[in-house]
This record gives structure tokens, C-alpha cells and sequence, in this order.
């Protein structure tokens, strides 16, 4: 059968495959990331996390030797207590993803059956990499730092993964069964083969594992100047920077020429206080209409004591829940969410560094995603003016760093 799960209420389970140091944890901790910011409960199984707990981390390669009865029924076991939680936790819906190597045919069948029989659709993803450059690098960059050889030689450490690899190798059974949904993500993105997508969920996991890299690269975040209607305090409208917005572009421009290369792509909104803002740069600028704020509908131009006083049950009702509430004929930070969805795949996409001037609202849905963070904090992060905020990407996440360039207001 075609895959095909509810896109309302899906249960739903992404099975990962693949060889050690192919990118199956960075890949599923990305797509749990995207997925929950998409507003899906979503929750990653790591079987290597139960095998630790249950027999330490610190086991030497022969534990994944498939020739070892007793290392086959340890690794047997931590993969049935992890599938048994995923399906504990699947019962109230959502989407879970089994973080294993699953490199048998025998184990791919009996995950399926289990998350099937469970009433789940189920979709294969598996990462292959045969460039041995990028296997070594993955082993030093995520391998190292495991519990698994903390503390170890890392000469040793890398030379006793290779080894728990190639046992992996041994036992490998390419994922070639043409009945079930699977994705194969060659080479990191360079080359995909699609089986069996079918359905709005699948179709858009696609989409973005088709984007997603693991080239690390910095992203820069910034809101505009401070414009005239900040100073007011009022919402929306398009109006110009104030002096102290303008003393901000200056320092911008001055703090870009000093830290980031020429080669590093600007974008801003189609508004203006963005648009000086970046043409204080002295570079090239791209105008993109879905960085602009948050629309206000008919409270832009509109005080927050305005609101309070002339129209406290909406005033109440933001309050209340602000990821959710809409101004009348205007925008929610959901809305805002959707609408920026494209840019998360561009910048997933680029592999080059990209500065974003865009604004509050924005700003907090773009960096939620990259931080990680559960859409419902999104409306609450803080985003002051007059900062550069520097996302480097770790191994399974992200460190924001924010520099502060004033004029102080
Ligand atoms: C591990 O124990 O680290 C991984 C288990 C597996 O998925 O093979």
C-alpha cells in the first residue's frame, strides 16, 4: 500500500537507516526539530541511548561484531525497549523517529510490522555516504565527543569506531524493497531516490530533507534600525529610521566591512526601515516580501495601551495565547510561521552565509527554528533592536551568540 497518513492527526514513524557516521542522528534531530516547529509533537528514539544505559557506553568495538551471540542479543534488546517507548509514546499521536542503524532486512521488516500493527505509516530514510573524507570527518566531529569515548585517546576512539563500522559493514543489506515508503538521501541531498511518497506529510518531509546540508556555515540575524513608530510605540506601518536607527545602519555597515566577508548574502523585508537599514551595508541587499512584520490588520498604527484600553478583550485574548491570536484581518505568529516556511528551505539549502534585517516577529519564527525551539515559545524570545545575532551550528544544534552594537535607547 501507497503511503498515506492523515495530515491532521497523523501517527506517523520515520524509521532511519544507514551505516555509522552517515548523518542519521544530525538527520533526524533536524527533521524532529523542523517537524516540531511545524507544530507536530514529535520525539526522537535513539537506540545507541538505551544500548549506554542499559550496558554503559563505554563498550569496545566486538560488542557490534554480528559474529558476537551476546553483543547481537544486548544491541537486540536496547532496540526493543526504544520501539516499544516509541510506540508508548506514538499511542497519543504524532510523529516519532527510530534514530538506529537498521541495516538488516530482518530488523527493517520486524520495525515495520511493530509501527504498523500499531496503526502508524511508516517511512523509511536512509543516509548514505561512501565519501570516506566526510565518514571522517563525521567520526571526529560527533563521535569523539559521545559518551561512547569520552575521555578516550581520540587515535583509539576513531580507530575502535572504524572498527565498530566495519562490523556494520558486514551485516549491511542495502534498503531495496520497492513495496514500502523509503527515502534514500545519497551523499547528504546530492542524490535522492524517492519510493513510494505519497500523502502531504511524506511530501513534505521530503521537501525538506531535500534541502537539508551539513556543510556547518554561520547565519546572522538582525532587526532594522530603530524607526520612527518605535519610537512612538506604535505597531506595523512603514515608516523611515529615526536618528538613532540611522547611527545603528552606520554601525552595522561598519561592524559588516570589519566581520563578515563580501561574499556573505543580505537579505532584507520589503519595508523600509529594513531597506535603509541594509543600504547602509554598501553591498548588494535582496528585498524579500516574506521577511516583512507581522500585519497588525486594524490595530497597525495602534499603541499596545491603546489596544489595552479601547479594546481590552483582544487585548486579553493575545494575552492569553500570542502564538495563536490573530489581529483582526491581520497576521498570528502562526500565520508568521507559515508564511516564512520558504526561507527556513532557502537557508537549509545555501551553503554560503546569509545576514537577515527583518523584524521582531520574524526574526523570532526564523531563529526558533534554528534554535530549536517549541513553537510556543516563539512568540516570547527576545529580540532587542540595535543587536547582530550570530547562529553557528554545533553537531545537533545550535549556539546563538548576540552582539550588541547600540546606540542604546
Ligand atoms: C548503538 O548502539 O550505538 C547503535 C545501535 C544500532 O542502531 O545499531
Amino acid at each position: 500500500m501507497p503511503l498515506s497518513p492523515g495530515p491532521l492527526d497523523p501517527r506517523f514513524v520515520v524509521v532511519m537507516v544507514g551505516l555509522p557516521a552517515r548523518g542519521k542522528t544530525f538527520t533526524a534531530h533536524k527533521l524532529a526539530q523542523y517537524l516540531r516547529w511545524r507544530g507536530h509533537r514529535t520525539e526522537v528514539f535513539n537506540v545507541g541511548n538505551y544500548r549506554r544505559q542499559a550496558f554503559g557506553a563505554q563498550v569496545p568495538h566486538r560488542f557490534f561484531d554480528p559474529g558476537n551471540p551476546e553483543g547481537l542479543a544486548a544491541r537486540r534488546l536496547a532496540a526493543v525497549c526504544a520501539l516499544d517507548d516509541l510506540l508508548a509514546w506514538l499511542s497519543d499521536g504524532g510523529i516519532a523517529i527510530y534514530d538506529a542503524t537498521n541495516t538488516t532486512r530482518e530488523r527493517r521488516a520486524w520495525v515495520r510490522s511493530r509501527c504498523t500493527d500499531a496503526g502508524a505509516d511508516v517511512l523509511f530514510v536512509e543516509t548514505v555516504c561512501d565519501d570516506p573524507a566526510v565518514i571522517a570527518a563525521n567520526v571526529r566531529a560527533t563521535k569523539l565527543t559521545s559518551p561512547d569515548y569520552v575521555g578516550m585517546d581520540p587515535d583509539r576512539a576513531v580507530a575502535d569506531f572504524k572498527a565498530r563500522i566495519t562490523h556494520y559493514e558486514n551485516a549491511y543489506e542495502p534498503l531495496d524493497d520497492d513495496s514500502v515508503a523509503f527515502l534514500r538521501l545519497d551523499g547528504m541531498g546530492q542524490r535522492v531516490v524517492a519510493n513510494r511518497i505519497d500523502g502531504y506529510l511524506p511530501t513534505r518531509l521530503t521537501t525538506f530533507l531535500m534541502n537539508l546540508h551539513a556543510v556547518p556555515r554561520p547565519l546572522w540575524f538582525t532587526r532594522h534600525g530603530e524607526s520612527r513608530a518605535n519610537v512612538r510605540g506604535t505597531l506595523g506601518g512603514d515608516e523611515p529610521l529615526s536618528e538613532r536607527g540611522r547611527e545603528y545602519a552606520q554601525r552595522l555597515g561598519a561592524w559588516t566591512e570589519a566581520n563578515l566577508s563580501p561574499e556573505v548574502t543580505v537579505w532584507t523585508s520589503t519595508l523600509r526601515r529594513t531597506v535603509q537599514t541594509g543600504a547602509a551595508l554598501g553591498r548588494a541587499v535582496t528585498e524579500i516580501k516574506m521577511l516583512d512584520e507581522i500585519d497588525a490588520g486594524v490595530f497597525e498604527g495602534w499603541t499596545y495601551e491603546q489596544i489595552a484600553q479601547q479594546r481590552p478583550a483582544e487585548f486579553e485574548r493575545r494575552k492569553a495565547d500570542k502564538l495563536r491570536y490573530r489581529y483582526p484581518q491581520g497576521e498570528s505568529y502562526e500565520d508568521v510561521i507559515s508564511r516564512v516556511e520558504p526561507v527556513i528551505m532557502e537557508l537549509e539549502r545555501r551553503r554560503d552565509p546569509v545576514l537577515v534585517i527583518a523584524h521582531q516577529a520574524v526574526l523570532r519564527a526564523l531563529m526558533g527554528y534554528f534554535m530549536g525551539e517549541d513553537r510556543t515559545r516563539v512568540p516570547h524570545l527576545e529580540v532587542p533592536l540595535h543587536t547582530v545575532f550570530k547562529l553557528t551550528p554545533l553537531a545537533y544544534g545550535c549556539d546563538r551568540h548576540p552582539v550588541t552594537l547600540g546606540p542604546e535607547r
